[in-house]
């Protein structure tokens, strides 16, 4: 049977979109659901276009009750990835779905991360401090916020003169090279149900 993954994101989805098309016609995986706090993501958009079927969500649903969880349990999910997605996990679906909830930042984690790191603001913060390379990190989702264990990091070099959007750039570009894959090799250790 086919793993079934849930995409949570909060803003434009660039990775979800590739994530989407990585699993489009894919033996192993399939993106069933797409799933957002905001409903003015234009990832809800790129799930249209795929013809995924998306669901907005408010702070009631995820924090004061079982209704996220109960979807996903209903869709049968097997693997959530965040994508983007801004809020906390909360104790319910950290329980519902342990070892099964991957998100990805865009520092080289522990470095640049917390509430409120997120996005631009990363960005920002490395320039500012003149570091010479940044990177992503790929990791499992616990309680706190970019602190689960670590899957995968790739880095990249800052060049001096470069500015945000060539930070940005360089970050996303490695995002969307290498979550896909990342995501799929995490599917493939998922055990047989
Ligand atoms: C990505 O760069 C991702 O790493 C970051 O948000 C961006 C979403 O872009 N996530 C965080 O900062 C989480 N703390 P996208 O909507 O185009 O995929």
């Amino acid at each position: 049977m086919k793993k079934r993954i849930a995409i949570f994101a909060s803003g434009s989805g660039s990775n979800a979109q590739k994530i989407m098309e990585h699993f489009k016609r894919h033996a192993d995986a399939e993106v069933v659901l797409i799933l957002s706090n905001n409903p003015e993501a234009f990832v809800l958009q790129r799930a249209d276009n795929f013809e995924i079927p998306s669901q907005v969500f408010d702070k009631r649903d995820l924090y004061e009750s079982d209704e996220i969880v109960e979807l996903l349990r209903r869709a049968n999910i097997d693997l959530i990835i965040l994508a983007g997605f801004l809020w906390l996990i909360p104790q319910n679906l950290l329980k519902a779905f342990p070892n099964r909830i991957i998100n990805i930042h865009p520092s080289l984690l522990p470095a640049y991360g917390g509430k409120g790191m997120y996005g631009d603001k990363v960005h920002r913060a490395v320039i500012a401090a003149g570091e010479s390379e940044s990177g992503i990190t790929i990791h499992f989702v616990n309680e706190h916020f970019d602190e689960g264990e670590i899957i995968y990091q790739a880095r990249f070099k800052i060049e001096p003169g470069d500015d945000i959007e060539t930070v940005r750039f360089k970050g996303q570009h490695l995002e969307h090279q290498h979550y896909p894959r990342i995501v799929e090799a995490i599917v493939r250790k998922l055990p047989e149900e």
